[in-house]
């Protein structure tokens, strides 16, 4: 295995108001040599690929969060998944060549403690990808955010915004697969397309069409369950045709990430139909990740579960790429590559 002499980091350099630009990261380069491992415990990581979320440009405000900020001067936070390249002379719990996930942040190679890395090993039917997908925390989100929250129920009428999205694909797969009547919102018409034929909701509607609202009226009636992965106007329209009793996965709201939200007018509704809203993060499920990976698998083994990745290149294209998932520019999940894992590993 060859390394280069040194590392590349993108580290935090001022605090963006709206969007990320130019001017909110730069890149530092440090001599490889001092990630070494020096504990027993340390590993070297080469980063394959880091996965691209929404929430990451939440950890950029410095604000009272579930996580604290990303501070300036720091390497940006980001999940993915890596090789194992260099472990402790004496015994270590990796071995060279393992593939391993864990918060890597933007850089090429991380120094990490084995504690803070999960081993990979795909079932069958599932590769290493995966677990920035699938079998990670976006399905994972899905999966506890409709069933946990939603109390999804066959027969229901269940409506997923971002539905083209990382979580957003998944959560309508599992709502079909559970019964349910999916309306899923994305905001093209080639993204309705495939909502439509290739995962099988029984409708996608484009917000961004003139006729949204009459559309949303005439396709979804009154819902039972809705997954909101934006807020704003979306969540504020859905509050205005809540059957009684009806559930609010509140998972995200992306159209206001990079502003001050407006505000809700619709939420009357919730006390004249009973309903509830609530929010929720995936990580308050973490011991019951294995009951929802243990189905999610068995889906993805027997086609029911398809999963699509929008594939980027380039660490120091990382700040371009988040704004991308802000303009829609991804259908399914977004990840970067970083480094080149060997085919047979992916
Ligand atoms: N609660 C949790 O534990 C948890 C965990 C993971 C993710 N999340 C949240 O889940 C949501 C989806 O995350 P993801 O990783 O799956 O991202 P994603 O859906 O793969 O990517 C974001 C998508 O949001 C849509 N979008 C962007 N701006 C929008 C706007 N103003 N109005 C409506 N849609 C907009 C875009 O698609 P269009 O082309 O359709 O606009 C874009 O492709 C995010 O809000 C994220 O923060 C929550």
């Amino acid at each position: 295995m060859t390394f280069p002499s040194e590392a590349t980091k993108v580290v935090l350099a001022e605090r963006p108001k709206g969007n990320v630009d130019d001017s909110t990261f730069r890149t530092e380069k440090v001599p490889l040599a001092s990630l070494s491992p020096s504990k027993p415990t340390e590993v070297l990581v080469r980063v394959d690929y880091v996965s691209m979320d929404p929430a990451m440009r939440g950890w950029l405000n410095d604000t009272r969060s579930y996580i604290a900020p990303v501070q300036i001067g720091e390497t940006m936070r980001a999940g993915g998944i890596g090789t194992v390249v260099k472990v402790h002379e004496t015994e270590s719990k990796f071995k060279i060549g393992d593939v391993v996930q864990g918060f890597f942040g933007w850089t090429n190679y991380a120094l990490m403690d084995e504690s803070r890395l999960t081993a990979i090993n795909p079932p069958p039917g599932a590769t290493a990808l995966d677990y920035l997908g699938t079998l990670g925390s976006t399905a994972l989100t899905a999966y506890f955010g409709l069933l946990d929250v939603g109390q999804l129920k066959s027969g229901d009428t269940c409506v997923v915004s971002g539905a083209a999205g990382a979580v957003g694909s998944v959560a309508c797969q599992i709502a079909k697969l559970k019964g349910a009547k999916v309306i899923a919102i994305a905001g093209s018409d080639e993204k309705c397309k495939w909502l439509e034929t290739d995962l099988g909701v029984d409708k996608a509607l484009n917000y961004k069409s003139p006729s949204f609202r009459d559309d949303f009226k005439k396709n979804v009636g009154y819902l039972d369950v809705y997954f909101d992965n934006v807020g704003g106007d979306i969540l504020d329209l859905c509050l205005t045709r809540l059957n009684k009793g009806a559930r609010i996965a509140l998972c995200g709201a992306i159209s206001d990430y990079n502003s001050k939200p407006k505000g809700l007018t619709g939420y009357l509704s919730l006390i004249s139909q009973r309903a509830k809203i609530e929010g929720f993060l995936v990580f308050d499920y973490a011991s019951r990740y294995g009951e929802a990976q243990t189905e999610l698998a068995q889906w993805l083994k027997e086609g029911k579960l398809k999963r699509r990745f929008h594939i980027e290149q380039g660490l120091e294209k990382c700040p371009k790429h988040l704004n991308g998932l802000f303009t829609g520019v991804n259908t399914g999940k977004m990840v970067v590559q970083i480094s080149s894992m060997e085919p047979s590993r992916l």
